[in-house]
């Protein structure tokens, strides 16, 4: 039996030949689904990432309805601020909301190291889905350091990051000492399901592209290369994923990334051009585009294969998560389209 980290998924990122296009969706898991409603019907969200045989459940089962080429690991990106002792919840339609947010130094006592004992539920979860799995690769994932700090000082989600930006300009020393504190728990958090068997992890930067690249470099880059440096003797390849990034896609591969997710703003060519050949690419179709005609959809799914052809490895991808009310049956079209024209 081949193995997963020598699937068309790992060799792809690490820019090795493939026999087809690999392809999985940021969010494959979750409301799109009917079985994902009723396996979490009555549970809240923090409680099932806590329940390893739940997450084994909703982790499969876009692998077995969708044929993707990869698993996401179902858990979230607060998921360990939770194991440290931050006092937060998910909140159904709104995202995670924070009660005590963080913006003094003494509010960083609130934050500890994560250690792997914090999250036994998480090694438990991967070393149950990896033995389900077979060849078919899991991937690992955490938030990076700026996505993290915005949900902590912020106190939840937020369209400017005020709170943020203000402690960021405003207190440069507090603001790395944050940044590094959490690039240790996203490291950490990384490793523990890098040591328990995914095969690749991914570092959401969700909403890093609120920042000009020369700031990225100078607030942002040191920590997200901490938290990727934190696998690096692993041996597994990287992704790096942020929305709205176009302007920060070669220091967002520069930080340790083997592949750099590019969004729907960006055409894979111009992202590629930006990236000199450097790294493998994911994505990009707009998650929006499962909605429209199927005739609109399959045109711009080949020309994405097509594009991504030319790069030196690519990872069929959207440009962000499904969105809850998509039609899984299209997603399920969209694999073996991809799958067909992604031959090689
Ligand atoms: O298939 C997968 O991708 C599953 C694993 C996963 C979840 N969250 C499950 C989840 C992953 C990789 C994440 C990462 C995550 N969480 C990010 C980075 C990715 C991105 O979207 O940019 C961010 C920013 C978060 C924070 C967060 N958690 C948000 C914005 C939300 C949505 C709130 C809502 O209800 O609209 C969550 C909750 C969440 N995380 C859900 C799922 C399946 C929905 C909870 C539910 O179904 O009740």
């Amino acid at each position: 039996m081949t193995s997963p980290h020598d699937s068309a998924l790992v060799r792809a990122a690490r820019r090795q030949p493939v026999s087809h296009t690999p392809v999985w969706f940021m969010r494959q898991a979750g409301r799109s689904l009917p079985e994902y409603r009723a396996a979490r019907e009555g549970v809240g969200m923090l409680e099932s990432c806590r329940r390893p045989e739940l997450v084994t459940e909703i982790t499969l089962q876009p692998v077995r309805r969708h044929g993707v080429d990869a698993a996401i690991f179902f858990s979230d990106i607060v998921v360990p601020l939770a194991a440290v002792g931050v006092d937060l919840d998910i909140v159904p339609g709104v995202g995670p909301v924070v009660a005590k947010p963080i913006r003094t130094r003494g509010d960083l006592d609130r934050l500890p190291e994560l250690t792997p004992e914090h999250v036994g539920y998480i090694t438990e979860a991967v070393q149950l889905l990896t033995a389900e799995l077979g060849a078919t690769p899991l991937i690992g994932f955490a938030g990076a350091p700026f996505t993290l700090a915005s949900y902590l000082v912020e106190g939840g989600p937020s369209k400017n990051h005020e709170h943020t930006k203000a402690l960021m300009y405003g207190d440069p020393e507090l603001w790395h000492d944050l940044c590094a504190r959490l690039a240790q728990i996203s490291g950490t958090f990384l490793d523990v399901q890098a040591a328990a068997g995914a095969s690749a992890v991914q570092l959401f930067d969700s909403w890093v592209g609120a920042l000009p690249r020369a700031d990225y470099e100078r607030f942002v880059a040191p920590h997200s290369t901490a938290a990727l440096a934190a696998v690096a003797a692993r041996g597994i390849p990287t992704i790096h994923f942020g929305v709205g990034t176009g302007e920060l896609l070669p220091a967002m591969g520069a930080v340790g990334a083997d592949v750099v997710g590019v969004d729907y703003r960006v055409s894979l060519t111009d992202a590629l051009a930006r990236l000199d050949g450097s790294y493998a690419v994911q994505g990009n179709l707009d998650p929006a585009l499962l909605f429209a005609p199927w005739e609109a959809l399959e045109a711009k799914v080949r020309s994405i294969v097509e594009e991504g052809k030319a790069a030196p490895g690519h990872i069929f991808n959207l440009g962000h998560g499904v969105l809850p009310d998509t039609d899984p049956d299209v997603l399920t079209r969209v694999v073996e389209l991809v799958h067909e024209v992604g031959q090689r």
